[in-house]
């Protein structure tokens, strides 16, 4: 699939979402290491370079001028899709390092996610899984998603395509 890539800024800064396999393995595995990432583990590179292969990845990147007047991309966060491409898209491993986290900048990705989604004409369902409360929100607004079953602490949501489109189209609060 050819990569995409959108970009706004926020208090000053500028932020990058690509889906070019530029982020960096190294990055990958430090997050999937953190506490933040609880349902992750760490993962040999051999791993990371499967799952990247096998995934849609999107990097989120923080663009910072460099001494001699570039610019460089430091990557901050992450999701990724395992999909067909076609019918079917998982969406796991939403991470926003820490101190950029409560910019937007987590909701953004989301959205990202959701236009890759839309764009797959015979998409059948979004899908995801997730433990946590507050993001269950974040992905009944941004994604249209309801709940479609839940085990213990881990609850499975879902959207179909027409969904996605309802919640790209409704005005973002
Ligand atoms: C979830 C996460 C990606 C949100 O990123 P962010 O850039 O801080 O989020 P935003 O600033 O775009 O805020 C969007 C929404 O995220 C949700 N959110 C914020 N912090 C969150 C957290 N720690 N856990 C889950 N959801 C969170 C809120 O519902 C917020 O909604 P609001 O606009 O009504 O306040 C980020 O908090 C994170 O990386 N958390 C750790 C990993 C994680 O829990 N990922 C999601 C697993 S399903």
């Amino acid at each position: 699939m050819e990569s995409k890539e959108w970009q706004q800024t926020v208090k000053d800064q500028t932020f990058i979402i690509s889906t070019a396999p530029t982020l960096p393995h190294a990055f990958i595995q430090q997050a999937f290491s953190t506490s933040a990432m609880y349902w992750a583990k760490p993962v040999s590179s051999e791993h990371v370079q499967k799952l990247v292969d096998n995934s849609c990845t999107l990097g989120l990147y923080c663009l910072e001028n460099t001494n001699d007047g570039k610019h460089q991309r430091t990557p901050i966060g992450m999701a990724r899709m395992v999909t067909d491409y076609v019918t079917l898209a998982y969406l796991t491993d939403v991470y926003v390092q820490d101190e950029y986290q409560g910019l937007g900048l987590g909701k953004w990705m989301v959205r990202c996610c959701r236009a890759i989604a839309v764009d797959m004409p015979e998409l059948r369902f979004m899908i995801l899984l997730t433990g946590s409360e507050q993001a269950q929100n974040l992905y009944r607004r941004e994604l249209g998603m309801k709940v479609m079953g839940s085990e213990e602490k881990l609850t499975a949501m879902g959207a179909r395509r027409a969904s996605l489109e309802e919640a790209a189209a409704s005005p973002p609060s």
